[in-house]
């Protein structure tokens, strides 16, 4: 099983929109594995958004993933990364796709509600970054066979 780092970005808080979120990665199948609302720290911000150091929207990046709570979550479940980023939808919320996180509730790059870790180096990078080993729950859902033959 794959898991991913998923987190609700301070607008997402703002605009109470996490309910509708964890209930979207729930329904797909999806497990949750890990959960917490935290006020992110400079350092914290720089060190996720770290490859965008160099980029011009990068001190506001940060700004902005700083300046209110966010929900990190891991999921887990078969092929999670990539359905994850297919959930959340393309980067700029006016080309995302409608039904997609962002498409529905989005209008602005800089505005764009969640995170998800890109790849499998990243998931794993962001979710030791995020998360102590003990704030991970591994645990099998009862339903697990009607979402996996
Ligand atoms: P994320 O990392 O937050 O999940 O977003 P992403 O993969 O879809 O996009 P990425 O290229 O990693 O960019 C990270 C975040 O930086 C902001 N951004 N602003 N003004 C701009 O041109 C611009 N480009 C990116 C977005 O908030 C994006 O989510
Ligand atoms: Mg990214």
């Amino acid at each position: 099983m794959e898991r991913t780092f998923i987190a609700i970005k301070p607008d997402g808080v703002q605009r109470a929109i996490v309910g509708e979120i964890i209930r979207r990665f729930e329904s797909k199948g999806f497990t949750l594995v890990g959960l917490k609302l935290l006020q992110v720290s400079r350092e914290l911000a720089e060190q996720h958004y770290g490859v965008h150091r160099e980029r011009p929207f990068f001190a506001s990046l940060v700004d902005f993933i700083t300046s209110g709570p966010v929900v990190a979550m891991v999921w887990e479940g078969d092929g999670v990364i990539a359905s994850a980023r297919k959930l959340i939808g393309a980067t700029n919320p006016l080309t995302a796709e409608p039904g997609t996180i962002r498409g529905d509730f989005g209008v602005s790059i800089g505005r764009n509600l969640i995170h998800g870790s890109d790849a499998p180096e990243t998931a794993a990078q962001e979710i030791q970054l995020w998360f102590k080993d003990e704030e991970l729950a591994s645990w099998q859902p009862t339903i697990t066979p009607w979402l996996y033959e």
